[in-house]
């Protein structure tokens, strides 16, 4: 059998070439030759510390260095040829490397394996990938900073069930996003750590007889801690799971938001206007816009949530140590690495860009007796329980549904068919303004709450 109809890589013990579909078949490089750059990063560390360790000279480790480097400018140039039967961007490159430099690129793989080179790559990618995302969410909370300031005294009807509850702040509501995202922010923060643990230096499962240092490539490589164990080293994918885990949950608050905008543009609620950029057309019905990138967005988060319940079930009953399963890791997670960076990119375009339709907001909020509370908790400051009170209001707004009448378009005598305890200065708890500037405490309502919350919104962002 001659050798190359063998794989060059672990052909040695075969004696029949690997059927062509299964090549195919078991092949990775179509998904993981993105990568490259983190795969090169990991093997010139790794050269670096080889000879640091007193298994490479000097004169290999510069030419496999320099080697990688020129290779990546081929990669990035578009002139790598990318062979599937070489099957991963791990063999790809190395079989390349031995190309241009000749035998001493044999020698890279010393200490090493692919097991614990996978590993490393991608955690390398996925680092890079979460403080991109990261930034992506301070952009989007920087434009939600921006609107709620500009429009902390724009009232809209707050909504409990979707039924018009109380009125509140349209930066209010806006500040409710902002805090989901300052989660996603500290729960990436918090997974990025265990994601910057290196498993290189396992080798392929129960470390190696070099002498490797594990410290300079950890330091090399950026990464903050060395795995404590090759065989978990080579197959733990928790931090995968845990990104997906929490990429989960802000496309979910993306999903939620998206639910919001769609409803909000449309001509039942009326409440905002989004430009067209961020919309499209019918091709049957002129009259259409629709409000395509939220609506999206929340499909989109269907594929997040199925990333992280795919490498769920990837994982469970997995023996130790690797297995070719784990190959299966990537698609997945770079799936839902492209849709979260991609949606947040695109809500933090969106964002800034919206208008609230002041008036339209503002009738919906006086329409449905949203301050009804109001009125039943000025009538316990008179001193009535407030299941009195709850049944005196409920009168009254039974009244106003039957009258066509807000309870602020009541006059005095009308109202005080229901309590002889109000007067006139009931009507000052029954305005829009007077109800939201009355919800005056951290959390609350009251615009002067809202911009309190846009200063500690911004301190946060500051120190970051
Ligand atoms: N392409 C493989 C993966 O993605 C690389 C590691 C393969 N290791 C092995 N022993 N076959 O997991």
């Amino acid at each position: 059998m001659s050798a190359e109809k063998t794989n060059q890589s672990w052909g040695g013990r075969f004696s029949e070439p690997v059927d062509a579909f299964v090549a195919r078949f078991t092949a990775s490089v179509d998904f993981d030759k993105r990568l490259y750059r983190h795969d090169i990063m990991g093997s010139i560390a790794h050269a670096t510390m080889l000879e640091q360790a007193g298994v490479l000279s000097i004169a290999e480790r510069d030419a496999i260095i320099d080697g990688l480097t020129q290779i990546q400018a081929e990669i990035e140039a578009g002139q790598f040829d990318w062979r599937v039967d070489l099957e991963d961007v791990h063999m790809n490159i190395e079989a390349r490397l031995t190309d241009r430099i000749g035998i001493t690129g044999k020698k890279l793989h010393t200490g090493r394996s692919r097991n614990d080179q996978v590993a490393t790559d991608i955690r390398l990618w996925l680092r890079d990938e979460i403080d991109a995302i990261l930034a992506e969410i301070t952009r989007l909370q920087e434009g939600l900073l921006a609107q709620a300031e500009q429009h902390a005294e724009v009232i809209m009807p707050g909504f409990t069930h979707l039924q018009t509850a109380q009125p509140v702040s349209f930066g209010h509501h806006l500040l409710a996003w902002f805090e989901m995202l300052s989660r996603d922010h500290e729960r990436l923060v918090d997974c990025r750590k265990r994601v910057n643990r290196m498993p290189l230096g396992s080798a392929a499962l129960a470390g190696t007889t070099y002498p490797i240092q594990r410290e300079i490539t950890c330091r090399l490589l950026g990464f903050e801690a060395i795995g404590g164990n090759s065989l978990d080293g080579v197959s733990d994918r928790d931090f995968a799971i845990e990104f997906c885990a929490a990429a989960s949950l802000a496309m979910m608050h993306l999903s939620r938001f998206s639910e919001e905008l769609v409803l909000w543009t449309s001509a039942q609620f009326n409440f905002i206007e989004l430009p067209d950029r961020f919309c499209t057309g019918s091709s049957i019905m002129p009259q259409k816009k629709n409000p395509d990138v939220p609506e999206l967005v929340r499909g989109k988060s269907g594929r997040v949530f199925g990333a992280l319940t795919g490498l769920l079930t990837l994982m469970k009953g997995q023996p130790l140590a690797y297995n070719k399963d784990n190959q299966e890791d990537k698609e997945p997670l770079f799936d839902a690495a492209d849709t979260l960076r991609d949606s947040l990119r695109a809500f933090a375009d969106m964002v800034p860009a919206i208008r609230p339709r002041v008036e339209v907001m503002r009738e919906a909020a006086r329409r449905g007796f949203s301050t009804a509370t109001d009125l039943a908790d000025y009538l316990v400051r008179k001193g009535l329980p407030f299941r009195d009170c709850h049944e005196i209001v409920g009168h009254a707004v039974k009244y106003g549904v039957q009258s066509g009448k807000d309870l602020a378009e009541m006059s005095l005598d009308e109202l005080r068919q229901f309590s002889d305890q109000i007067t006139d200065d009931v009507f000052a708890v029954l305005t829009l303004e007077g109800s939201v500037n009355a919800r005056d405490h951290i959390g609350g309502t009251a615009p002067a709450q809202v911009r309190a919350a846009v200063a500690r919104g911004k301190a946060l962002l500051a120190a970051r």
